[in-house]
Order: C-alpha cells, then structure tokens, then sequence
C-alpha cells in the first residue's frame, strides 16, 4: 500500500519528514505531494484505499504505528476520503488543480492530470490568437493590481526588439500570503507551462522566475522542474518541438519587500540595487535591460495553461463582475483553519473567515481581517458580506490584492497595526520618494501623538495632520508601498475609532 505526505514547507515545518521517514520504516511507500492546503491539519498522510485517499490529520512521529494498524480509523483524527472532505469539496480547483494530488516533480503525473495541454494548443496557434484567448478569459494580474493580462502581453507581442523576456514575480512578500510558494513547492511544472505559453504568445526568447530567498524548498524544487523540463524538451532551443526557443532560470532576491514591486524587481534582476523606476515607461515596453518584458504574478502565469487547454470562454464563464476565474486565497493568522482556498471571484469574506476558516483559533470574537498584504484594510465583520471582486473592494476603501486574508480576534489594537503600517513602510521604502521615505517617519509620529492625546482637541488636530500626511502619501508616492499604506491605517481609524481613543463621531 502506499502513503502520500506533503512535502510542502509548512507540512515540514510541522514535522511531515519524520512522518513519512517512519512510515517509510514500517515498509509502506510514501510518496510526497505538495499540501492539499488543509495547513491546520499538517502533518496529513493520506492512505490509498480502493475508496480514494483517506486522510489523517496532525500525524506525529509517534502515531505512525497506531495509524498503520488502524487504530485512528474510528477516531476524529481520520477525516475520511479527503476529496469528499468540505473544505476540498466545496473549492474550485483550477490553478490548484493538482497541487497536493501528485508529486512535484512528477512529469509523467502532470501529464496524466491534464498538464501541458495548454501548451500543445499554444504552439499549435498564432501568438496573436494566444493572446486573444488570454484577452477572452478576462483573466487579470493576480499579484494585487488586477491589470487585465491579454493587454499586457499584446503590448508586448507588438513591440518590437531584439529580445524579449518574460519574468514571473514569485517575491511574495506579502504577510499572510503562501499561494506562490505553495504552487510552486507543490506543481512547479504549472508556472513553467504558463511562462513557456506566455513566451511563445509574445515571442520572448528569455524567462526567469525571481524567487525570494526566504524560501528554500521552493527554490529548490522549481530548480529540479526546470532540469527536467530541459531534458524532455519542453524549455530550451524548441520548445516541445516546436522550433520555438524559450530559457528559464530562477534568481533568487535577498529579503527587500520592494522587490515584489515590478520595476524594483527588475532592477534586481538587472543585479541593480532594488529601487522603484518612475513609470512611463513601462515594464510591458522597456523592461528587463530595457527590453519589452512581461511580469506577470505566479497564480496569473498558472492560471495560463487552463486558459489555452480549455478556451478563454471557458475560464471567463466563471466569477463575478470584471473579476473573472478563480482566485487563491490564503486564510492566516488567528483562524482555525488556515490554508489555501481556490473559488470563484465572488465569494463573500464571511465564506472564507467563517465557514472555511472557521473563525478565531483562539475561540474568540473576530474582531477584524487585514486583506491583501500589509497594505490592506482592516475590516470589521460587518463587511464580511462583501463578495471577493477587485471593483466591490474597491469601493469599500479596501484591496483584494494577492488574496491574502489575515484574522484576528477582538485582542487586536487597531490603533497598535496602524502605526505598525507606517514603521513598516519607513524599513521597506526604497527611499526614492519623500513621501513615502519621510512621510513613513513622520506617520509613526503622528499616530503615537494621537494614542497619547491629553484630550479631544490635541487628537482631533493629531488626526486632521494623519489624514493630511496620508493624502499626501496616496497622491505624492511613486509606488503602492507609500501610496497604499493609509489603507491600513485610515481603515483601522474608520472602523475601531474606539482604538485611537475617540468616540465615533470624531472620525473624519
Ligand atoms: P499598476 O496598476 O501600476 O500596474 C499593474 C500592472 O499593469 C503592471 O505590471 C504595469 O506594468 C501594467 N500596466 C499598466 N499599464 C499598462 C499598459 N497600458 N499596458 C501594459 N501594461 C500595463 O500597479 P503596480 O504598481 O504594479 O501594483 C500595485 C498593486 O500591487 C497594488 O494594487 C497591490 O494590490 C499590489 N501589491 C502586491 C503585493 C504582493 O506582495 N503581491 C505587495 C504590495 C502591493
Ligand atoms: Fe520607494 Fe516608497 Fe517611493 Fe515606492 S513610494 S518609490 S518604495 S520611496
């Protein structure tokens, strides 16, 4: 018979190596697949049965025996055939699709579970009419801004240069956020078919993932793909022999946040220090050494290969609004159940938090969620109504951004993040623009002088001066990292005003 453990970082963090060395020991195979995202159950190991797998949930070491006797059959800690279980059962999966089903490097497997379709139907198109089938598909930049990507790459597809490159940002920076690992930890082959299809759309010659050094395994792993990738002739002088030549390598950052940015990226990979460009130009235009280049997120290059297997249209007919196809979102922090969830644009944040996350690990009140990164608003439960949609986010003052969701229970100092949003900006501006580089400073000020207020009017006259300082930071930074942090901070003021030492009717 035969076990599957994830492989995946965080299965590993939570011991998944020595379970598997000592199911490996009681002569059964262990196989390792990435993690199904069911992070609050890791270490999970699967048993193959004629019924699908059967999964068991927070395995250690020391269980391995009683598991393999089936002692834990009738126990809670088996949670049955673990594609029947809800939290798998009620997700989409289409990025994911077979992350934590085969093993990374398995190209055989990827094969048989659909992989590299997209990519044999791309070579058998034009460029223009792959792009076109990105253009249809309504699928848009997964890295936070939601730019629609068929415009993008047709603005590279008709620029011309002598080279051209395509390069996918896997600097996931963002706290609360582990889609990018977790895809490319558990089916790189995905990301390397949806940057392959992406050259060949724009004609680029040249790829390379920039890959953040704060993750090892998937630096590694990604690396053994791309290996194996060149030895069955899907990268390299004619990509799977279609006279085409497409080179991938990976480039690994050094921990500044900024290079999750695009052009600071590319500074980076220039091996420059990694500081923002003034945009126009554009990276689509003059990118990489200049040249047109696509940059393109993880989960927006993943999402490429069903794009091409299964048509345009047919990715388009899911979600909600402008905001078509799915999204993988990242359930962290004081949450129950924390993971990886892949729906349909439109899911509302009370799904997710509530239902899939099952509220507060600690069994307290939600008091609010941080969505997309540090950059994000702070909502309160009463905005969980709103459904996953970069337009309806928008409007309420808030970001989808990279889809991560980050709990807490009604412990949280609200007026404590807003002021850890300023001192995050001042350690991670690049320092080109006063606003953000010096308004940061002054931002962490401000807010000490309001929670310290003596009395009403110092802190109202403290507020006025934070609500001046963040619209000069909105309107005056040349990136998302000073224009974006008021988001956080007004969002914490308008929602917990209670936090700042003011009464409701004080806010502005
Ligand atoms: P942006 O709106 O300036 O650009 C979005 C993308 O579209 C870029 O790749 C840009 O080069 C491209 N683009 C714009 N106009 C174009 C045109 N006419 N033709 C072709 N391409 C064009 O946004 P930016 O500054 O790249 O990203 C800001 C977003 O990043 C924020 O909204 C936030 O959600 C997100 N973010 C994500 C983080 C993460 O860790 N994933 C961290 C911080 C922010
Ligand atoms: Fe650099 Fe901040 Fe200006 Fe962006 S906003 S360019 S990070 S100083």
């Amino acid at each position: 018979s035969t076990a599957w453990v994830s492989c995946d970082s965080a299965a590993v963090a939570a011991g998944a190596d020595a379970v598997a060395e000592a199911i490996a020991a009681a002569g059964i195979t262990v196989r390792r697949h990435g993690s199904r995202g069911m992070l609050w159950l890791e270490p999970l190991v699967e048993l193959e049965t004629e019924g699908g797998r059967v999964g068991y949930g927070n395995i250690t070491e020391a269980e391995v025996g009683p598991l393999l006797d089936g002692a834990l059959d009738d126990t809670d800690r088996c949670i049955g055939a673990v594609d029947d279980h809800p939290w798998m059962a009620r997700q989409h999966r289409v990025s994911c699709a077979r992350v934590g089903v085969i093993e990374p490097t398995d190209l055989a497997a990827y094969r048989e579970h659909g992989g590299l379709a997209g990519l044999l139907r791309a070579i058998e198109l034009t460029p223009e009419a792959v792009v076109a089938e990105v253009t249809a598909s309504g699928l848009r930049g997964r890295g936070g801004a939601g730019f629609p990507a068929g415009i993008k790459w047709e603005t590279v597809r008709t620029a011309s240069a002598d080279v051209k490159f395509v390069c996918c940002n896997a600097d996931e920076g963002d706290s609360g956020t582990f889609a990018d690992r977790m895809l490319i930890e558990g089916d790189p082959f995905t990301l390397i078919e949806g940057m392959a299809i992406a050259a060949l759309a724009v004609g680029a010659t040249e790829g390379f993932v920039y890959l953040r050094s704060e993750y090892p395994l998937a630096i590694t792993t990604l690396r053994r793909a791309i290996e194996i990738c060149y030895a069955h002739g899907i990268l390299g002088e004619s990509v799977l022999g279609s006279g085409r030549r497409f080179d991938l390598d990976v480039r690994v950052g050094a921990g500044a946040y900024i290079c999750g940015e695009e052009t600071s990226m590319l500074e980076s990979l220039e091996g420059k220090r990694g500081e923002v460009r003034a945009k126009p130009p554009i990276p689509a235009l003059e990118g990489l050494f200049g040249r047109p280049t696509v940059v393109n997120n993880v989960l927006t290059l993943s999402a490429v290969p069903m794009v091409l297997a299964d048509g345009g249209e047919a990715y388009a007919a899911l979600g909600t609004g402008r905001s078509r196809g799915t999204q993988v979102f990242q359930l962290a922090g004081n949450v129950a159940r924390g993971g990886i969830v892949e729906a349909d644009f439109g899911i509302t944040l009370d799904t997710l938090v509530n239902d899939f996350g099952g509220g507060t690990a600690s069994g307290r009140p939600v008091k609010a969620v941080q969505v997309g990164g540090p950059l994000g608003a702070y909502l309160p439960p009463s905005q969980f109504a709103l459904p996953m949609d970069y337009e309806a986010f928008a409007e309420a003052g808030a970001m989808v951004g990279h889809g991560g969701i980050v709990v807490w229970d009604d412990t949280l100092d609200a007026a404590a993040m807003a002021r850890f949003a300023m001192e995050f900006c001042a350690k991670e501006s690049c320092g080109k623009c006063t606003p953000c580089r010096v308004g940061s400073i002054r931002g962490v000020e401000v807010i000490d002088r309001v929670i310290a207020a003596p009395d009403d009017g110092v802190r109202r006259t403290q507020l006025t001066l934070l609500e001046d300082l963040c619209t000069t930071m909105t309107k005056g930074s040349l990136c998302a990292m000073g224009g974006l942090t008021p988001m956080p901070v007004r969002s914490a003021i308008e929602y917990f005003p209670q936090d700042f030492g003011i009464p409701d009717d004080t806010t502005q």
